[in-house]
């Protein structure tokens, strides 16, 4: 049994890898998204299958992590085994962009770095800090088990 985080799973990567993990039912997936009643796919998966749990939660606000983090622990027992920062803030009308790209459009590149940031570097670092502890206390009981069956 792994269970595994993944957020961003309402479209894209994060909900191809929702759609492959779930497949195999040993595996308990925890789909984020922003916008629960919008994830219209991931809905339909939580329906159909029983280790789905679509939860709601934006990387960037901390109160929401957190409470997924509740909901995960209810679920697995306080553990985790995988976290996937699938989430991002990605500009399809400006990935190609470089710095000239940007002249004249000063604010413009100000603004892209600001969302930029606090989504895909601040917001990725929230979620490993509230995740974490569910990580760690698996390594805990991993190592604990271990060190019984070394004694034995
Ligand atoms: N596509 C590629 O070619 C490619 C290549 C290399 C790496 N990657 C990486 O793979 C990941 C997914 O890429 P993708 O192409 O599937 O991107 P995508 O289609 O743009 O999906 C991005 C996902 O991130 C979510 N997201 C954005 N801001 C968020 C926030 N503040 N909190 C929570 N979720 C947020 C989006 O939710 P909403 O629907 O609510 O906006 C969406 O679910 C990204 O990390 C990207 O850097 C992609």
């Amino acid at each position: 049994m792994v269970s595994w985080v993944i957020t961003g799973a309402n479209r894209g990567i994060g909900l191809a890898f929702v759609e492959e993990l779930s497949a195999d039912s040993r595996n308990t997936v925890f789909a984020l998204t922003r916008n629960k009643p919008n994830s219209s796919a991931l809905l339909e998966l939580e329906s159909k299958l029983k280790n789905v749990h679509v939860l709601q939660a934006d990387i960037t606000d901390v109160p929401s992590l957190r409470s997924v983090a509740k909901e995960v622990e209810k679920v697995t027992g306080g553990t985790l085994d995988v976290l996937i920062n699938n989430g991002a803030y990605l500009s399809k009308e400006r990935n190609t962009y470089t710095l000239d790209t940007y002249d004249g459009k000063e604010d413009l590149l100000d603004s892209d770095c600001e969302t930029f940031f606090k989504v895909n570097t601040l917001g990725v670092i929230k979620t490993i800090n509230v995740f974490l502890p569910l990580s760690a206390r698996l390594h805990r009981l991993l190592s604990r088990k271990s060190s019984r069956l070394a004694q034995v």
